[in-house]
């Protein structure tokens, strides 16, 4: 089949005959007769968002207020929003069908979108970054250590690790949650991941992925970024932040190697134990660096940021919190919570689901187009950054009533399951969704239960909160906050 028109086949269940075709799905009309750039070509363009620089876009508006921008672009221009960062050709999806398209049935036309090659002298070419055959063959790798049966085995370490964590917290300290939240997933990932403990250096890899995230994420800010061999004051900083980090990775690895067991159960030992089916040979050091960085980034800094955000929406709602203290003292007594505890706890979930839709820590995906290609409707072509916010469709009225309130009740009597499906989508969708997502809704109840039995949290007045669209949604300036013993736990 002419591989043009492939992407539309697919879209359409291979069905090219007859020659004018009506698409259920795309609800459009298309001629099969000419090669689909012309019938793209031919059809009506987006709407622009109004007032973009000649040169520069939208990028002033999008840089100074990201969050802002992206919902007045949907709210304004609709479903379908054009726009222009620097040279990019940008459209913003906030339909759940039209993301649905982009994430699932159209895959296979889409890569991941310009923004993260920025990322790429962090990340390299790991699990989220790879295309084709190399992230095929990597996610099959992988995906068998991530089934809920899987990771259900590493509840107890994670309870472990949150006990041990706030042992030393007491009624009336100050401390910042974002740093603490941080500490402790890298801790639980990289025991779980990669069976070993960065403890002693937990705070310098703080500093260092906070800087490297700063500086990868202005570079997606800026029109042309600069390569990183010229020696700036931000490519400086961001080398050298990358070297630490590289230098942790690196001892774990050779750590691990030294250590000549056969292979055992977490990811590092399984990636290290792998065999190119082909040939027989195992992994490069490179593509070894590359995906255990992306696991130790993804696998801790994301579910740290949930985790600062659920704390920051309970300290707001101390409602909210009450409702959790009762369904904690009703379920688990004074034991531990465990894995099976979870189905126990609706109402912890609900709040988890809640705080994931109102601060969705990946609050925007993104895609390229490799092909012209005709999404819910509308022509799209070869070469566009497709974006889809997970912040911009949770706050959507047309789906969550009463959006911009924190309402974890709204979760209660199967509400998910009426809700279009894509309309929530956290952790992404399709074949790229993230491999992370069981994991992550395990360990988030668990420490939130955990930890949220023995305190609660103040804000600290003089230390308000920003939100930060980095790579990731989370608080600028950390979240300060007054610890508040619960009477029960005491200390
Ligand atoms: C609340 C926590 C988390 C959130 C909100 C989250 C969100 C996401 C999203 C939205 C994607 C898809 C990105 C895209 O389609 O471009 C993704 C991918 C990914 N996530 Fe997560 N994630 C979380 C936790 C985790 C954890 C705990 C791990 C690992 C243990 C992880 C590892 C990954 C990896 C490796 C990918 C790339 C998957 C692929 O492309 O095949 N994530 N995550």
């Amino acid at each position: 089949m002419n591989e043009v028109l492939r992407p539309f086949a697919d879209c359409v269940g291979n069905n090219l005959w007859p020659i004018f075709s009506e698409s259920p799905i795309l609800n459009t009309r298309y001629c099969t007769m000419f090669p689909i750039r012309e019938q793209v070509a031919a059809m009506p363009t987006l709407q622009r968002v109004p007032r973009g620089h000649w040169f520069w876009g939208h990028l002033a508006e999008f840089n100074r207020d990201r969050l802002g921008f992206l919902t007045r672009c949907a709210r304004e221009q609709g479903d379908f929003a054009y726009f222009r960062l620097g040279p990019k050709r940008i459209v913003l999806l906030s339909h759940p069908d039209a993301i649905e398209e982009v994430l699932v049935r159209q895959s296979r036309w889409m890569r991941k979108h310009y923004a993260l090659r920025f990322f790429r002298p962090i990340l390299g070419e790991g699990l989220l970054t790879a295309e084709g055959e190399r992230w095929t063959q990597q996610r099959k790798l992988m995906q068998p250590l991530f089934v809920p049966r899987r990771v259900a085995r590493y509840a107890a370490t994670m309870v472990e690790f949150a006990e041990r964590h706030i042992a030393a917290w007491q009624d009336g300290q100050a401390r910042e949650l974002h740093a603490e939240m941080s500490h402790l997933t890298l801790a639980i990932a990289c025991k779980t991941l990669f069976d070993t403990d960065p403890s002693a250096d937990a705070a310098g890899v703080f500093h260092s992925l906070r800087v490297a995230l700063r500086e990868s994420n202005s570079r997606f800010g800026r029109f042309l970024p600069l390569p990183l061999w010229l020696p700036t004051l931000s490519n400086v900083r961001l080398r050298r932040s990358i070297q630490h980090i590289e230098r942790i990775i690196t001892q774990l690895i050779a750590e691990r190697r030294s250590r000549n067991s056969p292979q055992g159960d977490d990811l590092l030992s399984v990636l290290l134990h792998a065999r190119d089916e082909v040939d027989g040979s195992g992994m490069s050091e490179q593509q070894l660096r590359d995906e255990v960085m992306t696991l130790f980034l993804a696998g801790h800094g994301t579910t740290a940021n949930a985790l600062c955000w659920t704390w920051y929406l309970l300290a707001q709602h101390p409602q909210v919190a009450e409702q959790l203290q009762d369904e904690w003292r009703r379920v688990l007594g004074d034991r531990p919570v465990t894995a099976d505890d979870l189905e126990h706890l609706p109402y912890t979930r609900n709040v988890i689901y809640e705080a994931l839709r109102f601060f969705p820590p990946a609050y925007l995906i993104g895609r390229e187009a490799c092909a012209d290609c005709i999404i819910a409707g509308h022509p799209i072509r070869k070469g566009t950054t497709l974006l889809m916010s997970p912040w911009v469709v949770h706050r959507d009225e047309r789906f969550y009533a009463d959006a911009e309130t924190f309402r974890p009740e709204r979760w209660n009597d199967g509400f998910i399951k009426r809700l279009p499906k894509y309309a929530y989508f956290p952790f992404g969708g399709g074949p790229r969704t993230c491999i992370g997502n069981h994991f992550a809704l395990m360990e988030l109840p668990l420490i939130v239960a955990t930890i949220g039995r023995r305190f609660r949290f103040a804000l600290q007045a003089d230390r308000p909160v920003r939100i930060w669209p980095a790579v990731t949604l989370r608080p600028e300036n950390g979240l300060h906050v007054h610890l508040r013993a619960n009477e029960k736990h005491g200390n």
